[in-house]
């Protein structure tokens, strides 16, 4: 699409006769507005143009040419205008009209000035990071490498151009790297990943793009994170190779002197200078600036004073020969000095390299695709944007970074990736680095295409007579991350209550928060570089560097207690924790120290202490009350009582020995109860009321104290205990119920003892229940005494009434008692208890009670009797139970009363009971009774031997009587003479 115009040659100022549409369309004029004028109203005021020149030279020739023009459309557009003029003459050879063709070559143009100023700012970015890149084809063969790549491998790029990496390195295939080129080579798609390179004991962050003819991979060094000091060494030697070999000329000058350190090869070969010649002097004693002012401006930008950037300075080589260096220089430290390493790229040779470039469109539009390639391979993002914000090109990167294609970005205003809040510092930046030329750099946020933040380092750079930025941007959100963690946990520090201290690791203090300027009372300013035994009191010192000493090898230090030293010198108890601080690699830097007062707690703990021993103490008391309680009301033994009551005395009153006096009523002397704590035994000691110490207290009814017994006047026994024991101090109270004393209570101690009120409280309570106790007990035997009296004198009225019916009975003399005694006998032989046999002897004794009920005609008759007499005869079973049952306490002996007259076959009276039916108390009986009757003499008969009368025994066993009783009763008589 041409445009054409046709222009009058023979009028002034060659007015326009004709143009195409196609130029309509191209300027944005109407042909209406175009005709008559003549074409340079295009150039609007952008006059100053080379171009011009070519074409008064052809229109004053009448000659054609070709040449291009800045021209703006009607919409104030600029388009770069390949203008050909070409003369047309008529029939006589007079030059009548020009044409004009006009063809838009914008893009080709941009291209060609971008590619230029892109690659300045690629050059000065490879510069700076040092990131490689290696392309290769399928097969692993290397088709293109730069400096830094093959640096990482410490070659030169010719070394591997040609040549398989897979064959120089076999290792790599399957590490990371390896991997992810597989992976690139499989799906077609961009492939990043981290990987290790023993061969170059490197990490590299790899980015792995696949191409229709092999692969590119672009690697950055990340190894400074991983890197130890025989790495850094290698390092640094592979710097100085790099260093060396720079086709860059690259010096390093002492800030302090301004003398060089070092050169390179290339600059030696720039300046002409030999490395004697040169090192140890400055750049001014060597004359190499043309200009004296492009010296001072230098240093200055150096000084801060003013911008930095890369400078386009006229230099003197050894001859005198001027050329145009471009300088850029950065600051460093080498071996402590501050320095600063200078970049001077010959510009003289770029500028023919462009020239070079200019040669051939085609180079160009190649070596720009390439470029655009090289970009796109690159981590960073390098963009560059039009007036306005507009994306003209962006690196592949921007994938990675901002989540977008380039496609995606290309066309879109930066604005509205902007961070609102940093839209403001972005414009600000953009406005002076527009304004200023040169370089700038600086932090934003932008929003990714999934609505995330990432922070992004952006370097921009402006070049004159160009109204694009050409801008690297670095993906910094991590590394925000870890200052923002990093700005967060010393906010923590500075407000922790604790004291929070650092220490490195020669024992110098050097972080010192608020929490530590409270506790310690020393500021930061006069605690850091101090030792840290500043704050630690002297017979701890060994302790604290011992465990110093353990957390700088590494060691886990569980949390301890210590004390240390305020500025007043007060001691204060802390609880320590101390931990080391660790570098990038692992490696303990220092040690920080977190301390709390513990001041408070302790103080608390030991409140708590005093508080549980006090409620011990009082349980213990109350427990002791308790068991001296039950032991009162179930144990008669008064002794185990009393020895409870001292036991508690001692150990509640916390005394070495206390004793109980009882006194007795009657002889009114005191005789030791019980005793506790003493050796000596006090059994025999006997007091009368009023004699000695204790015999006072009982007399006067007061409690009497001893503090000192050396002065006290005592008995001779007394005194030789005391010594013996070794007991100086005596205390002694009455023991007093219902008005009554009833003993006395001593404690004795070992060490002089002064009673508090409390301990006196203690005292009084424990006494009253040894009053209780001993009254108690008295009280016991009073009631068993008038018990055991009432008892015999129930039973001595039961042997009368006894002896009454054996005579109304006629009976032997003494019968009653004596079958009373062998029933009693027999059966404790049968296993009756002793209670029991107290109602067997009582119920033997009123055997025959219920004759009482029996007339005398009936019971005195000589003869025998009828059956009616017989009849009344048994009923004195029936009577006896009449007679006894109402007297509660010889219900238990009518077994014998009632019974006795049953017989072991059924055949007995009055109920006809069988066998075991019959109490055996009653079947004893009456076997003993039969025998006693036979063998006693009667009115009537003699009595029977001996043997008839067992005899007859054992011919009733089994029917008359029980046959194992029977068997017992032999036994029992075989025993007796
Ligand atoms: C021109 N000229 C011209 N200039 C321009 O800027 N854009 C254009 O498209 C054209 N086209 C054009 C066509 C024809 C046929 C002629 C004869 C010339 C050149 C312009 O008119 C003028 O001659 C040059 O700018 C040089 O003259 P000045 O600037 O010294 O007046």
């Amino acid at each position: 699409m041409v445009g054409v115009v046709v222009a009058d040659a023979r009028q002034d100022d060659y007015p326009i006769l004709y143009v195409n549409p196609a130029f309509e369309r191209l300027t944005g004029y109407p042909a209406a507005e175009l005709l008559g004028r003549n074409c340079r109203f295009l150039q609007g005021e952008d006059r100053d143009q080379e171009a011009r020149q070519d074409i008064w030279q052809a229109l004053a020739q009448g000659e054609a040419t070709t040449t291009i023009l800045r021209n703006y459309r009607k919409d104030g557009t600029l388009f770069y205008n390949e203008l050909t003029l070409s003369p047309v003459f008529d029939a006589a050879g007079t030059l009548t009209h020009y044409l004009g063709f006009q063809n838009d070559v914008t893009a080709r143009e941009k291209a060609l000035r971008g590619e230029h100023h892109a690659r300045q700012q690629l050059t000065a970015t490879l510069t700076r990071v040092t990131d490689g890149f290696v392309s290769f084809d399928r097969d692993w063969n290397v088709t293109y490498i730069n400096e830094a790549a093959a640096g990482l491998a410490q070659r030169r790029p010719e070394d591997f151009l040609g040549r398989n990496l897979l064959i120089m390195f076999p290792e790599i295939r399957d590490n990371p790297l390896g991997l992810a080129v597989e992976r690139a080579k499989a799906t077609g798609d961009l492939q990043n990943t981290v990987s290790h390179l023993p061969h170059f004991e490197k990490w590299v962050d790899v980015t792995v793009y696949p191409s229709e003819d092999g692969i590119s991979l672009f690697a950055r060094d990340i190894t400074e994170s991983h890197r130890n000091l025989a790495a850094l060494q290698a390092s640094e030697e592979r710097f100085s190779k790099v260093f060396q070999a720079s086709p860059v000329a690259i010096f390093i000058t002492r800030r302090k002197d301004k003398c060089f350190l070092e050169v390179n090869a290339e600059f030696l070969r720039q300046s002409g200078y030999s490395r004697q010649e040169i090192l140890g002097h400055t750049s001014q004693e060597l004359g190499f600036w043309a200009d004296q002012a492009d010296r001072e401006v230098t240093w200055q930008m150096l000084d801060g004073e003013l911008a930095p950037g890369s400078r386009e300075v006229l230099f003197l080589d050894r001859h005198g020969e001027p050329f145009w260096g471009m300088l850029s220089l950065i600051p460093i430290e080498v071996a402590g000095e501050r320095c600063v390493i200078g970049f001077v790229r010959n510009v003289n040779e770029e500028k023919n390299a462009r020239q070079r470039l200019l040669e051939s469109e085609e180079r160009h539009r190649r070596s720009a695709t390439e470029l655009q390639r090289i970009l796109d391979l690159s981590l960073d993002m390098i963009t560059t944007v039009a007036p306005g914000g507009w994306v003209i090109s962006v690196s592949a990167a921007c994938v990675h970074i901002l989540g977008y294609t380039p496609e995606e970005l290309s066309g879109r205003s930066y604005e509205e990736l902007l961070h609102p809040e940093d839209r403001e510092i972005t414009h600000r930046e953009v406005a002076v680095i527009r304004e200023k030329q040169g370089s700038t750099s600086f932090r934003n946020r932008c929003i990714h295409k999934d609505g995330g933040v990432v922070w992004i380092e952006w370097n921009v750079a402006a070049v004159p007579d160009d109204p694009l930025l050409y801008c690297v941007a670095r993906d910094v959100t991590r590394r925000r991350a870890a200052e923002a963690d990093q700005a967060f946990l010393a906010a923590i520090v500075q407000a922790s209550q604790n004291a929070v201290v650092g220490v490195s690791l020669d024992d110098t203090i050097r972080s010192w928060n608020p929490g530590a300027r409270r506790l310690y009372g020393y500021s930061a300013a006069e605690a850091i570089g101090q030792t840290m035994m500043l704050i630690v009191p002297p017979e701890v010192q060994d302790a604290e560097r011992e465990v110093f000493r353990r957390v700088a090898q590494g060691e886990l230090v569980l949390p301890y207690e210590s004390v240390r030293l305020d500025r007043q010198g007060q001691r204060i108890p802390v609880m320590s924790t101390v931990s080391g601080v660790l570098d990038a690699e692992g490696h303990v830097i220092g040690v920080s120290k977190i301390t709390r007062d513990i001041s408070l707690i302790q103080a608390a703990e030991a409140k708590v202490r005093k508080l549980n021993e006090d409620l011990e103490r009082q349980l213990r008391h109350v427990t002791g009350l308790r068991e001296i309680d039950q032991s009162i009301a179930t144990s008669a033994d008064l002794n185990v009582t009393l020895g409870m009551i001292l036991e508690n005395i001692r150990q509640q009153l916390e005394v070495d020995a206390a004793t109980i006096l009882l006194l007795d009523q009657h002889t009114l002397t005191l005789r030791c109860g019980a005793a506790r704590g003493l050796s000596t035994a006090l059994q025999d000691l006997t007091l009368r009321l009023g004699d000695g110490l204790a015999g006072q207290v009982a007399l006067n009814r007061q409690p009497l104290l001893a503090a000192d017994l050396q002065t006290t006047d005592v008995s001779p026994a007394w005194r030789a205990m005391l010594e013996g024991e070794r007991l100086v101090a005596y205390y002694a109270v009455p023991v007093i119920a219902k008005g009554k004393v009833l003993g006395v209570i001593e404690v004795l101690h070992r060490q002089p003892f002064e009673p508090s009120s409390a301990w006196l409280e203690v005292f009084e309570v424990l006494t009253n229940q040894a009053a209780i106790a001993v009254d108690n007990a008295e009280l016991l035997s009073e009631l068993e005494h008038s018990n055991l009296e009432l008892r015999l004198a129930y039973d001595e009225t039961i042997e009368g009434w006894a002896r009454a019916l054996d005579l109304r009975d006629r009976e032997t003399e003494g019968h009653s008692r004596r079958v009373t005694e062998t029933t009693v006998e027999l059966c404790r032989m049968l296993g009756f208890s002793t209670e029991e046999l107290v109602d067997v002897r009582r119920g033997a004794l009123l055997h025959d009670i219920g004759k009482m009920g029996i007339p005398d005609a009936i019971l005195s008759k000589p003869g025998r009797l009828n059956d009616e007499e017989w009849l009344r005869m048994k009923e004195h079973a029936s009577y006896a139970v009449a007679l006894l049952s109402p007297i509660r306490f010889l219900r238990p002996a009518l077994t014998i009363p009632q019974y006795h007259h049953e017989k072991w076959d059924g055949s007995g009276y009055p109920l006809g009971l069988r066998g075991e039916a019959i109490p055996l108390a009653a079947r004893a009986f009456a076997v003993v009774d039969v025998y006693d009757a036979l063998t006693s003499d009667r009115p009537y008969r003699k009595a029977w031997p001996r043997e008839a009368a067992t005899a007859h025994l054992r011919a009733g066993a089994g029917t008359h009587f029980d046959p194992q009783v029977v068997g017992a009763f032999l036994r029992l008589l075989g025993a007796r003479p």
